[in-house]
């Protein structure tokens, strides 16, 4: 348990100091190489002594034996007492229950497709148990998917009437992820599928249904097979279990070897984080400028720029990672953090973002730290949309990081042919301060490892910040909180009665809403 409180750390002034003291050096190129990765921080703050300040906060937070406990399964969860092992399910050589767990989804993935059973797949799930699957569905099966995919996450009925419109039920699979197999979304969406598949006949709906959960005796409970139901362990956190059977809709839609292409590229990544020396870690580097630019100079969000529309899943991918993992406000000893921490983090793949918020992200009075992401290779045919799509991403950066003077503003107003007075005037108008940091992340192509290192990147870099900030980002008190008011209020729809006394306003649309239930 952290015992000192991060102000208290020796480390942490030198550190504060340090940051503000350093400026990004337009003229040093400053590039790590991670797992296939390119990453540059040239647009961060950088010196020596800053570096310096670094090694010596993670070394009074005993960052390596931090980090020794999360990769080798130990108790890295405390407040729910328990490992978060999500590297060991995409190690190539792992437990041998893991293996087992990774031979039945491939076989079957192999059966599936041997008897060309299943055109439409209904994935339902929420949170970790949908975001992962969205996300690698959407990077390689954006073109044409011979399996239709389908994905339910909402509780708003609206979402599972269109997620079964017009699909033919006698050919679909349901797949219901739910670590916990309680989540109520995913259990009344599933319940919803069931009935659906009832009502049109299917003589076994439960040949029809897939269960993956940590749970396997609810799932068996609620009327799930055994030999459909894939298990995932209680040491998986819900947002790391992209790499656990949850990847069987990968798997069935587009294909095994993407879901164990992801698993190399995040294995690359895991062995990097472990071995790589401080100063060229990626992960490491990348949660030291975020720590920088949110605790020290007080920029409050990050703005993920994937210049890629494959990855149009990348943004809720990576807020659900960083704001359950680091919206928390004490640390693990139950002491308030003294410092912000975990920024907002929001984003939309450019160039869409560019005509949509980057005005502000420009010239707004806040400013965002910003991660740029882009492909070096595309897989279309159309050289001239890659070269312009590049073309506008480093752009953007160039823009956000060297600014333009006022200066240079009126020359540009006087060439333009404004006269001298309106040039003034039109000149402060077109002022960027520049300086925005920012973080370049190059994959030479979209495949599956370099997608699977780019989220294993996000982890460790989130754990990073956690072990620095001293919490813990394992846990997600706050959601489960918002779970329990909302269940005790559909009982109070539902006429049982208040456990609880509500504030006004809640009362009143309670009781307003409860008559037309
Ligand atoms: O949002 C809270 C949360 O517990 C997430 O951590 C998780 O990804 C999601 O709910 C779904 O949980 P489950 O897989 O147990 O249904």
């Amino acid at each position: 348990m952290q015992s000192l409180s991060l102000t208290q750390l020796p480390a942490w002034s030198t550190f504060t100091q340090a940051v503000q003291q350093a400026t990004p050096d337009l003229e040093q190129l400053c590039l790590i190489d991670a797992a296939g990765l390119s990453v540059d921080f040239s647009g961060q703050r950088q010196s020596p002594a800053l570096q310096q300040a670094a090694a010596e906060l993670l070394e009074q937070r005993h960052f390596q034996e931090q980090r020794k406990l999360l990769l080798s399964g130990g108790i890295a969860n405390p407040t729910e007492h328990r490992a978060a092992w999500h590297n060991l399910l995409r190690a190539p050589a792992a437990t041998a229950d893991v293996m087992h767990e990774r031979e039945r989804l491939n076989t079957f993935v192999r059966d599936a497709d041997l008897a060309r059973r299943w055109r439409h797949i209904v994935h339902i799930g929420i949170g970790g148990s949908d975001w992962g699957v969205r996300l690698s569905v959407g990077a390689f099966g954006y073109t044409k998917l011979w399996r239709e995919v389908r994905f339910v996450a909402n509780i708003d009925g609206h979402a599972i009437e269109a997620g079964l419109a017009d699909l033919n039920p006698h050919d679909t699979l349901v797949v219901v992820a739910s670590k916990s197999f309680t989540t109520a979304e995913t259990l009344q969406n599933g319940q919803r599928a069931l009935e659906w598949l009832q009502a049109a006949g299917v003589k076994n709906p439960f040949d029809q249904v897939v269960a993956i959960t940590a749970h396997p005796e609810r799932a068996a409970e609620w009327g799930v097979a055994p030999r459909h139901i894939f298990k995932l362990w209680d040491w998986v956190g819900g947002r790391f279990s992209l790499w656990s059977s949850v990847g069987l809709t990968t798997a069935l839609s587009v294909s095994s070897d993407v879901v164990a292409g992801m698993h190399s590229g995040a294995a690359a990544m895991d062995h990097h984080f472990e071995t790589a020396p401080i100063e060229s870690n990626a992960p490491v580097q990348m949660a030291l400028h975020g720590i920088a630019n949110r605790s020290v100079l007080g920029i409050a969000s990050l703005n993920i720029a994937p210049y890629d529309s494959r990855l149009i899943h990348l943004v809720p991918y990576i807020q659900q990672l960083e704001m359950e993992s680091l919206g928390k406000s004490v640390d693990i000893a139950g002491n308030p953090v003294p410092v912000p921490t975990g920024p907002v983090v929001w984003g939309m793949p450019g160039t869409d973002a560019q005509h949509t918020f980057f005005q502000w992200l420009h010239q707004g009075s806040d400013g965002a730290a910003v991660d740029f992401i882009m492909c070096q290779q595309a897989d279309h045919r159309w050289k001239n949309h890659h070269q312009s799509l590049l073309a506008n991403c480093l752009a953007q950066r160039e823009a956000m990081l060297r600014g333009k003077t006022v200066e240079q503003a009126y020359e540009e107003c006087i060439k333009q042919g404004h006269t001298p007075k309106e040039s003034e005037w039109l000149a402060k108008h077109r002022v960027h301060q520049g300086g925005r940091p920012n973080t370049l992340i190059v994959l030479p192509r979209l495949t599956p490892y370099h997608l699977g290192a780019l989220l294993a990147l996000y982890e460790h870099k989130v754990f990073v910040q956690a072990v620095i900030w001293g919490i813990n980002p394992f846990d997600q008190w706050g959601v489960e909180y918002g779970k329990h008011l909302a269940s005790d209020i559909i009982d109070e729809f539902n006429d049982q009665p208040c456990v609880k006394a509500h504030d006004v306003s809640t009362s009143h649309w309670i009781n307003l809403l409860k008559k037309q239930l």
